[in-house]
C-alpha cells in the first residue's frame, strides 16, 4: 500500500484545517509503513487507534467551524464523518477480539475514504467558507 502524497487538490485554503488533514494523512502513512514493515497486529491496531482518535478530534473541530460560519451543508457533512467513525470503531472492536487483522483492503478503504472525503465534501466546505469570509469582509463598515 503506497503512501498518500500531499497534492494541491487536497488543499482547502483554510490553514488550520489543511494542517489537520496533513497530520491525519501523516498518521495514515505511518500505519501503512508499519504494515509494510510487518509490525505485529497489536502495533498496527494501536496505530489505527492513534489515527482514528486524531481524525475524530479533527471532525469535531471541522464541524465546530462549520457551525460558526453557518455552513448549510453541516448536517450532511457530519453524517459522512459519523459513518466513517462508526465503521472504524466497529472494526476496532473486531480487531480487539482477535477475529480480524489489519489487511490491505482495510488500508485501501481508509485511503480511499480519506482522499474522497477531503477532495469532495471538505473542498466544497473550503469554497463555501472562503465565500462566507469574503462576504463578511464586504459587509463590514469601513
Ligand atoms: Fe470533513
Ligand atoms: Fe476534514
Amino acid at each position: 500500500m503506497s503512501a498518500i502524497v500531499w497534492k494541491d487538490d487536497l488543499e482547502l485554503g483554510l490553514p488550520q484545517i489543511d494542517e489537520q488533514h496533513r497530520r491525519i494523512i501523516g498518521r495514515y502513512n505511518e500505519l501503512a509503513a508499519a504494515y509494510r514493515r510487518r509490525e505485529t497486529d497489536a502495533e498496527l491496531a494501536h496505530r489505527l487507534g492513534v489515527m482514528l482518535d486524531y481524525t475524530a478530534a479533527h471532525f469535531t473541530a471541522e464541524e465546530a467551524l462549520m457551525a460558526e460560519l453557518g455552513y448549510v451543508g453541516l448536517a450532511e457533512h457530519r453524517e459522512e464523518h459519523q459513518d466513517l467513525l462508526q465503521r472504524v470503531r466497529r472494526f476496532q472492536a473486531v480487531l480487539a477480539e482477535g477475529r480480524q487483522t489489519i489487511t490491505l483492503p482495510v488500508l485501501q478503504y481508509l485511503q480511499h475514504w480519506l482522499l474522497g472525503h477531503i477532495r469532495g465534501a471538505d473542498v466544497d466546505f473550503g469554497k463555501a467558507a472562503r465565500r462566507i469570509a469574503a462576504e463578511a469582509l464586504v459587509a463590514q463598515p469601513s
